[in-house]
């Protein structure tokens, strides 16, 4: 636990000075995901309950850590067979790294000029598997969907700009154009991590 502790300090250590010394998004993707690759490679941060999940929701969610205001934002999730969560953004950049499975990511871009309120045209652009130690490097703005296609519990370590509790996230059904708030919903396991979404 203690060797846990360490290198999820000295990983938000890495991840502040990134984020400090960074010229631009661009620059800190590019050096968050090769910092999330080799945490994800050190395996002392994974519990065997992470990859617990809410059988309604399809998902878990552990939190690793969260920034007393907010900035940063880890957490390691489970995905069950079968299951995902619809096209959303995040409201911030995100960097997902997979731990264990393979998760498709959907990737959408948003056609309409977002004036109408609920209202979201969304396009298909293109798709993603990532397994494990394989980055995924998610700009502010970006809109994925994600599913577990495989017949096993999928995990996936995630880095966040910003706590996803404090964030505007929205949430997409482009079969019917529309748009609402990603909200949360409370998820009792893992207790400290409240529930996210990735
Ligand atoms: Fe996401």
């Amino acid at each position: 636990m203690e060797s846990q502790q360490d290198d999820i300090q000295s990983f938000v250590g890495e991840l502040r000075k990134i984020v400090h010394d960074a010229a631009n998004e661009a620059e800190l993707l590019s050096l968050v995901g090769p910092l999330v690759q080799r945490m994800v490679q050190k395996r002392s941060w994974l519990s065997a309950e992470m990859y617990e999940a809410d059988s309604e929701l399809g998902y878990g969610t552990t939190l690793l850590h969260a920034e007393p205001d907010q900035s940063l934002f880890v957490v390691v999730d489970s995905w069950l067979p079968g299951r995902g969560v619809p096209p959303h953004d995040h409201d911030t950049w995100a960097v997902v790294v997979g731990v264990d499975g393979t998760e498709r990511n959907l990737f959408w871009q948003r056609l309409d000029d977002a004036l109408l309120p609920g209202y979201a045209e969304l396009q298909l652009m293109g798709e993603r598997c990532i397994t494990d130690g394989e980055a995924l490097l998610l700009p502010s703005g970006s809109i994925h969907s994600v599913i577990n296609e495989t017949e096993h519990t999928s995990l996936s370590f995630h880095v966040y700009g910003r706590h996803l509790n404090f964030t505007e996230r929205r949430q997409f059904d482009p079969e019917n154009n529309l748009e609402r708030p990603f909200k949360i919903a409370p998820r009792a396991s893992h207790g400290a991590a409240g529930a996210q979404l990735p």
